[in-house]
């Protein structure tokens, strides 16, 4: 695989020592941790990646400050997801997370792993795009799935998941953008690979207008604060697991949530679908997350995301 892993030593990947000090840290946030509890070794090899520790002669050591970098154990350590981060690989750079997910598929890896990028070279989105991955600055992975359902479900879920991450300022425009002020701020794609389903997700976090294409957002930009993205990644990765549950059993309220965000439904849309171009309304997703759309002409078509490109009329 050509990419260069990022985060600790060798010494402790696998079982790592310094996720298990981190855990306790990040248990009780703000609170003293006993000493006994974290061992020295443990605390120089934290101080070195970035983290800022407090240690106080009676009350023990806290947690101060966390690097703005991803990193497997500490990502590890602060998730209490049971199925989406059961195993994470954080790459300082790779081709697009997609593929290093498609390529994980292949060897048959645990349903849940998650591959970040620090920054991604060939970043894609939908038809053959390409999506603008600056190192650092953003949110760039995948996720290996299995979904019992079908995979449209999930961009759906997906979208829902990224909406409730970063506030309900944010708007999705079907399938898979999620807008802030009528600019991107998230884009999601998903892909099948017999029965795997790469869930890929990219939102613009902390870069300014220079870093992204015009037509993008940032939430630093949106907000006008500097957000903490390793914190970012965490709630998005439980929210990932609680609609990728949702959406395997109770769609239906996955979909009305996704139509209180959704900028869509109702607007009269252009649709191309290779040689097709329908004119028509936004009407509703079906149960598995296609958009139906009604036609001028009274009829209605199921439209799959991933067929079509989208004019709002
Ligand atoms: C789109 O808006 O068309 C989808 C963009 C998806 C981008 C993410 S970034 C992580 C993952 N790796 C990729 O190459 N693409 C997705």
């Amino acid at each position: 695989m050509a990419c260069r892993a990022a985060g600790h030593s060798d010494k402790v990947r696998g079982m790592p020592f310094t996720q298990t000090v981190l855990e306790k840290l990040y248990r009780s946030p703000g609170e003293f941790v006993s000493r006994a509890e974290a061992p020295e070794e443990a605390l120089a090899e934290l101080a070195g990646l970035g983290y800022v520790i407090e240690t106080h002669p009676h009350w023990g050591v806290r947690l101060l400050q966390s690097p703005d970098r991803l990193m497997a154990e500490d990502l590890q350590a602060r998730l209490r997801t049971r199925v989406i981060g059961r195993e994470v690989l954080v790459f300082e750079e790779t081709a697009s997370t997609n593929d290093v997910v498609a390529q994980l598929a292949q060897a048959d890896r645990a349903e849940g792993t998650v591959v970040f990028a620090e920054s991604q070279t060939r970043g894609r989105g939908r038809h053959g795009r390409s999506w603008v991955s600056p190192r650092g600055k953003g949110l760039w992975f995948s996720v290996l799935l299995r979904p019992t359902f079908p995979i449209s479900r999930l961009t759906v879920a997906a979208a829902v998941a990224v909406v409730r991450t970063v506030g309900s300022s944010a708007r999705i425009k079907w399938p898979n953008d999620v807008m802030w002020d009528g600019k991107k701020l998230a884009g999601i794609l998903t892909e099948a690979r017999g029965n795997v389903a790469i869930l890929g997700v990219g939102l613009n976090v902390n870069g300014k207008s220079e870093d992204y294409p015009a037509i993008a957002t940032s939430l630093e930009m949106a907000t006008g604060k500097a957000q903490d993205r390793v914190g970012l990644a965490v709630r998005l990765l439980a929210e990932i697991e609680d609609y990728y549950r949702k959406a395997r059993d109770d769609f239906n309220s996955v979909s009305r949530e996704w139509a209180n965000h959704c900028t869509t439904l109702g607007k009269q849309l252009i649709v191309t679908m290779g040689p097709r171009r329908l004119e028509g309304q936004a009407y509703a997703l079906d149960e598995n997350g296609a958009l139906i759309l009604r036609r001028d002409n009274g009829q209605t078509e199921r439209i799959l995301g991933a067929d079509v490109t989208v004019e709002h009329g």
